[in-house]
C-alpha cells in the first residue's frame, strides 16, 4: 500500500512539473492572465485522458457488465483508429499541444452532450453539425470529417445500434462539412442551423417512408430535427468564441472582427504612420488575390497584411514610407544603428500584437515577413562608408527572422516587397512591374527564404501571376485618375 501512495504522489509531482515546464514569465494574478497563459498539456497525456472519459461515459450510459466492457472496448478502439489515422495526417496539428488538447476536449464535450441529449430529450437532438463546424473552423476539414465519422457511430451505439440515428446524424454532419469554411458572421450560423433542419427533415422522412416509423414517431422525430438545428446554433453562439479565446484558434469570424478600421490598433496606425498604414491596406489587397490564387485563405492573408507592420508605430518617423518631405533621420546615424532601429519593428510587432490579443496566426506572419533578409541599402552603405575595403557580414544586416513557416507568411513576404519595391519605379508600366516582381521573388528565392514553407514552385508562380496583374491593375487605375484631373494646356 505504501508503495502505491509513493507511486502516485511521484506520478502527480511528475504530472506537476510537466504543466509547468514550458511557463515563464510573471505569477497568474487573474483570469485574463490565466486565458492568455501558455499552459502546455502533453500530446499524451490529452488523449489518453480522452480516451478513458469517453470509454466510461459509455460503460455509465450500457451497464457494468463484461460484455458492455468488451463491445465499448472495441467501440473506442475504432474510433480511436479513425481518429489517429486520421489526424495523422495534419502534421501541423498534431505537434501543437493546444490544438490537440482543443481536439480532446470538442470530442468530450460532443459525447457529454450526446449523453445528455440521449437521457434527458432525445438522440435527434444531439447538435453533431455543431462540433463539426467546430472541427473545421478551428482545426481543420479533416479533423471536422472525423467528428461526423465518429460522433454518428458513438450516437448509434448508444442508441442500441440505431442505424436510422446513425444515418440521421451523419447527415446533418456531412451537409455542414463544406458551408463550416464559407462562415463569415454570426448571421451565417442561422443559414447553416436552416440547412440542418432541412437534411434532418429529408432524411426523417426517407425513414418513414421505410416505415422505421409510426406518424406518431414520425412526427415527434421531426420536431427533433428542428430543435437540433436550433441547438446547432446555440452551441455554436456559445462555445465557439470560447474556444477561439482560449486556444487562440483563427477563424473567419474573428478576423473580420480584426479587419474592422475601427479598431484601436489601425486607428493608432492610422494617425500615428499614415505611410505605413496605406502601405498595409495595399499589401493587404495584393496578398489577398495572391492567396485565393494558391487555395490559401483570403481573409487571413488580407488580416494580417493590416497588421504586418505594426511594430512601427513605436518609431514610425525612421521608416522612408511616413518621412515625407522631412529630413531623413538616418542620414545621422551609423547603418549599424539604423539597422537595430529599423528590424525592431517585428520584435515590436509582436509585443503590441500580444498586447491587443491577436491571434498567432497573425503574429507569424509578423514575425515571419522579413524572414531573414539582409537590408542591403544600409548594409551597402556601411560597405560605401569604408571605401569597400573593410570586408563587411552581411549576416549582421539580416532580419531576426524566422524565414516564413507558412504560404500565408510567404505571400505576405512576397506582396509586402513587392507592393513597396513598385512604388519606387518612376513611370509604372506593365514591363516595368512584371519585371520588378520577378526580381523580387527571384531575390528572395535565390536568399533561400521559402526553404521553410510548404509553398512550391508552382505556387510560387501563379502568386506572381497574380501579384502582377493586381498590381498592374492598382497603377493602371491611378494612371487614369491622373490622366482625369490633368490640366488642360
Ligand atoms: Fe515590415
Ligand atoms: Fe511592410
Amino acid at each position: 500500500m505504501e508503495k502505491i501512495r509513493i507511486w502516485v504522489r511521484d506520478f502527480l509531482i511528475g504530472l506537476a512539473k510537466n504543466f509547468d515546464s514550458d511557463r515563464k514569465g510573471p505569477v497568474l494574478r487573474n483570469t485574463k492572465q490565466f486565458l492568455q497563459a501558455e499552459v502546455k498539456i502533453p500530446i499524451v497525456l490529452s488523449m489518453v485522458f480522452t480516451f478513458i472519459i469517453v470509454y466510461a461515459m459509455l460503460i455509465m450510459d450500457m451497464g457494468y457488465t463484461y460484455r458492455t466492457f468488451l463491445a465499448a472496448g472495441i467501440m473506442m478502439l475504432t474510433i480511436s483508429y479513425v481518429f489517429i489515422f486520421e489526424t495523422r495526417k495534419e502534421q501541423s496539428l498534431v505537434s501543437d499541444n493546444d490544438a490537440v488538447v482543443l481536439m480532446c476536449l470538442n470530442l468530450i464535450i460532443a459525447v457529454l452532450f450526446m449523453q445528455v441529449s440521449q437521457h434527458y430529450i432525445s438522440i435527434f437532438v444531439f447538435p453533431v453539425s455543431a462540433f463539426v463546424i467546430m472541427g473545421v473552423m478551428l482545426l481543420a476539414p479533416r479533423i471536422g470529417l472525423c467528428y461526423a465519422i465518429i460522433l454518428s457511430l458513438l450516437a448509434g451505439f448508444i442508441s442500441d445500434m440505431r442505424f436510422d440515428v446513425f444515418m440521421i446524424l451523419l447527415g446533418s454532419a456531412t451537409v455542414v462539412l463544406s458551408r463550416a469554411r464559407k462562415i463569415r458572421n454570426r448571421w451565417d450560423f442561422v443559414k447553416t442551423g436552416l440547412l440542418v433542419t432541412i437534411a434532418n427533415i429529408i432524411i426523417i422522412s426517407m425513414f418513414y417512408l421505410l416505415t422505421f416509423y409510426s406518424f406518431g414517431q414520425y412526427e415527434k422525430n421531426l420536431y427533433y430535427g428542428l430543435l437540433n438545428g436550433l441547438f446547432m446554433i446555440i452551441i455554436l453562439l456559445v462555445i465557439l468564441p470560447i474556444f477561439e479565446r482560449i486556444f487562440s484558434r483563427t477563424t473567419n469570424i474573428k478576423l473580420i472582427e480584426l479587419a474592422d478600421f475601427n479598431n484601436h490598433l489601425l486607428k493608432r496606425l492610422m494617425l500615428e504612420a499614415p505611410g505605413t498604414y496605406h502601405h498595409s491596406i495595399l499589401t493587404a489587397s495584393i496578398a489577398e488575390q495572391a492567396a485565393e490564387a494558391i487555395g490559401e485563405n483570403p481573409i487571413l492573408a488580407r488580416v494580417a497584411s493590416y497588421y504586418h507592420d505594426i511594430g512601427k508605430l513605436n518609431n514610425p518617423e525612421y521608416f522612408i514610407e511616413n518621412q515625407g518631405t522631412t529630413v531623413n533621420p538616418h542620414n545621422d546615424l551609423s547603418p549599424a544603428m539604423s539597422t537595430l532601429i529599423l528590424t525592431s519593428h517585428i520584435k515590436d510587432g509582436a509585443a503590441l500584437a500580444k498586447q491587443y490579443n491577436l491571434d498567432n496566426d497573425i503574429i507569424s506572419c509578423i514575425v515571419q515577413h522579413h524572414g531573414t533578409t539582409v537590408m542591403s541599402s544600409f548594409y551597402n552603405k556601411a560597405r560605401s562608408v569604408n571605401g569597400g575595403e573593410e570586408e563587411l557580414n552581411s549576416n549582421d544586416f539580416r532580419y531576426p527572422g524566422p524565414k516564413p513557416q507558412s504560404k500565408i507568411a510567404a505571400i505576405i513576404m512576397i506582396a509586402d516587397s513587392c507592393e513597396a519595391a513598385c512604388r519606387t519605379i518612376d513611370e509604372p508600366t506593365d514591363a516595368k512591374i512584371s519585371e520588378m516582381v520577378n526580381r523580387v521573388v527571384d531575390l528572395k528565392m535565390k536568399d533561400e527564404q521559402f526553404s521553410e514553407c510548404p509553398i512550391t514552385f508552382k505556387e510560387l508562380e501563379l502568386v506572381k501571376e497574380s501579384l502582377m496583374s493586381a498590381l498592374l491593375r492598382m497603377y493602371h487605375s491611378r494612371i487614369k485618375y491622373q490622366e482625369t484631373y490633368e490640366q488642360p494646356k
